[in-house]
């Protein structure tokens, strides 16, 4: 298992993962239009060609036997209320393929996004998540992240409550674990 930055020839590769991951983990609880429209708004070759170019955003990969088992983007803009942070960083998306829930991709990407955020100078990490997602939460307590607000996510029309979470960032490079973990 390998994680690594994107690269251009992933865009294609990139997209197909990013709209099956997010049809498996929320197909079933709304409407196909609002799934269609979101993910022609969010995923194609050339969206995703867009943020791996973005020097704003850092997309992630996660390889296993060859093929793309799971990704991640980091982007540094402003925080919804309650991250108190001087130098917040988002984990905007954290997709892994159903086929590799469970066996240590999630772990071995989010790792990566903390070093990445940690060597960029962010003191705290923050990203949304859907309330009624409770294998993502339970995911994100292991790592230290506890919830601190909410902000709307729209997907088509739907408004959905994503969870605000977040966790401080230690100053070196050298931890995983939040502070006086
Ligand atoms: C969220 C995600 C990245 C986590 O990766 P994962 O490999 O499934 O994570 P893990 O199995 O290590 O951890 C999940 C934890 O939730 C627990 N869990 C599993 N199903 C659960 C459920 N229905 N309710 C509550 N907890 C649950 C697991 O037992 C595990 O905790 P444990 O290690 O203490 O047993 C992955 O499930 C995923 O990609 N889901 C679909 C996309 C998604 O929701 N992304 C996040 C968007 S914010």
């Amino acid at each position: 298992m390998l994680v690594r930055r994107a690269r251009p020839t992933d865009a294609g590769p990139l997209a197909d993962l990013a709209e099956r991951t997010f049809r498996e983990a929320f197909e079933a609880v709304n409407t196909p239009e609002n799934m269609a429209r979101h993910c022609r708004d969010s995923y194609g070759e050339a969206i995703q060609a867009r943020e791996i170019a973005d020097r704003d955003r850092v997309t992630l990969v996660c390889e296993s036997c060859g093929e793309l088992a799971g990704y991640a983007q980091l982007r540094w803009g402003t925080p919804p209320a309650g991250v108190a942070a001087a130098a917040p960083g988002e984990i905007q998306r954290l997709y892994v393929a159903r086929a590799f829930h469970g066996r240590g991709v999630a772990q071995a990407l989010m790792d990566a996004c903390l070093a990445e955020l940690v060597a960029r100078g962010s003191d705290a990490a923050w990203l949304g998540v859907w309330e009624h997602n409770p294998r993502a939460i339970a995911f994100y307590r292991k790592y230290g992240f506890v919830a601190v607000g909410e902000q709307v996510f729209p997907v088509g029309d739907d408004p959905q409550r994503d969870l605000v979470m977040s966790r401080p960032l230690p100053a070196s490079r050298d931890s995983g674990q939040p502070p006086g973990a």
